[in-house]
C-alpha cells in the first residue's frame, strides 16, 4: 500500500504511523505550513515532502488541486490526513472518496472541527475520545470506522486531555492504516470491515 500524508501540525500521528513500521510504503508527506514539524518527522524518515503555501494560489480550490494533484502524482493508494488543518473543496475529496482517511481528536459525530478537548470539557462529558473516518466533503463528518475513548477526570485541562487522548491516537491511527493495509478494512461505496459494512 502507497501511502501519502498531510499534516499542518507537529507530526506526532504521522510519526506513530511511521513508527508502527505497517507494511506500507510512504510515498510523499505534504503540508501546507513550511514550519509543520510533520515535514521534518518525513524528512528524517527519508520520506518525500512537499510544502506548497496557500498564499500562492488564487482560491482555495486551487491550493487544493495543486497539494492533492502532488499526492496523486506520487502514486499514493491511501491519503492519511494527519493533522491537516485546512477544509477540502468538495470537488477535490471526491476525488479522493474511499481513498482518504483523517483522524479527529472527538467521538464524533460530537465536536466536529476545532477545541474539541475545550468543548468535552465545558459539555461536562464523561468521556473523550477520538476518531478515524473516511474523509467526505463534509468537514469530519465522514464515515466513522474506528474510535478510541478515554475517561475525563475531574482535575483535566484542555492539555491534560489533549495529552492523554494523543496516546490514544497514535495507537488508533496506525491500526486503521494496518487493516486498510491487510485488506480487512475496505471500502465500496461505505466502508467494509472483514466483509461486514460498517453502519
Ligand atoms: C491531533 O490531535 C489530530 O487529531 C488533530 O490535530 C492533532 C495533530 O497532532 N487533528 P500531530 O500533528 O499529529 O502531533
Amino acid at each position: 500500500l502507497r501511502v501519502a500524508a498531510l499534516a499542518s501540525g507537529r507530526g506526532s500521528n504521522l510519526a506513530a504511523l511511521i513508527a508502527a513500521r505497517l507494511p506500507v510504503e510512504f510515498v510523499l508527506v505534504g503540508s501546507d505550513k513550511a514550519s509543520a514539524g510533520a515535514l521534518s518527522v518525513a524528512a528524517d524518515a527519508g520520506i518525500p515532502t512537499v510544502f506548497l503555501d496557500p498564499r500562492d494560489y488564487a482560491t482555495r480550490s486551487d491550493f487544493d488541486r495543486a497539494l492533492f494533484g502532488r499526492v496523486a502524482e506520487a502514486g499514493a493508494d491511501l491519503l492519511v490526513l494527519a493533522g491537516f488543518m485546512r477544509i477540502i473543496d468538495a470537488s477535490v475529496v471526491a476525488d479522493w472518496e474511499g481513498r482518504a482517511i483523517n483522524v479527529h481528536p472527538s467521538l464524533l459525530p460530537k465536536y466536529r472541527g476545532l477545541h474539541t478537548h475545550r468543548r468535552c470539557l465545558e459539555a461536562g462529558d464523561a468521556e473523550h475520545g477520538a476518531s478515524v473516518h473516511f474523509v467526505t466533503a463534509e468537514l469530519d463528518g465522514g464515515p466513522v470506522v474506528a474510535q478510541a475513548r478515554i475517561a475525563v477526570h475531574a482535575d483535566d485541562t484542555e492539555a491534560s486531555l489533549a495529552a492523554r487522548l494523543l496516546v490514544e491516537e497514535h495507537r488508533l491511527l496506525p491500526a486503521v492504516v494496518a487493516a486498510i493495509a491487510s485488506h480487512r478494512l475496505r471500502w465500496d461505496g461505505q466502508p467494509v470491515f472483514d466483509g461486514v459494512p460498517l453502519a
